[in-house]
C-alpha cells in the first residue's frame, strides 16, 4: 500500500538540486536531475554520510565525504567503496507539492 506524504511545493526544488527532508521518521533526500524527480535515503551506503550537498550530473549524486556516485533510479552505487545500494522511494507532484511514498 502506498503512503504519499507531502514534501514542499515543486516550484522550490531548481534542477540538478537537491534538498534534504524528514518524512514518515525517515531521512530523506528529494532530488531533481535532469529535470526528473528522485527520493532516496539522505545517507550514504559506505560511512552514512548525509548525501544532501552532492553534485548532481545525470541520473547520479555523488556523496560529499568519498565521492562514491549513487544512481537516482535505483540507489545502485559506483566504484569500490561500497556495493550496497541505497533506498529510493516514489515520488509524483500534486497539486504544485511534491509527495513522497515512504511506505
Ligand atoms: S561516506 Fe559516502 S562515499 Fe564514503
Amino acid at each position: 500500500m502506498s503512503a504519499f506524504v507531502s514534501a514542499f511545493p515543486d516550484k522550490e526544488l531548481d534542477n540538478n538540486t537537491s534538498r534534504a527532508v524528514e518524512l514518515g521518521g525517515k531521512r530523506l533526500l528529494v532530488c531533481r536531475a535532469s529535470g526528473e524527480l528522485y527520493a532516496v535515503d539522505n545517507r550514504c551506503s559506505h560511512q552514512e554520510a548525509e548525501l544532501a550537498g552532492g553534485r548532481i550530473r545525470g541520473c547520479f549524486i555523488s556523496c560529499p565525504l568519498h565521492g562514491v556516485r549513487f544512481n537516482l533510479k535505483d540507489g545502485e552505487p559506483m566504484g569500490h567503496l561500497t556495493r550496497l545500494a541505497i533506498a529510493t522511494y516514489p515520488v509524483r507532484v500534486v497539486g504544485g507539492m511534491i509527495e513522497v511514498d515512504v511506505s
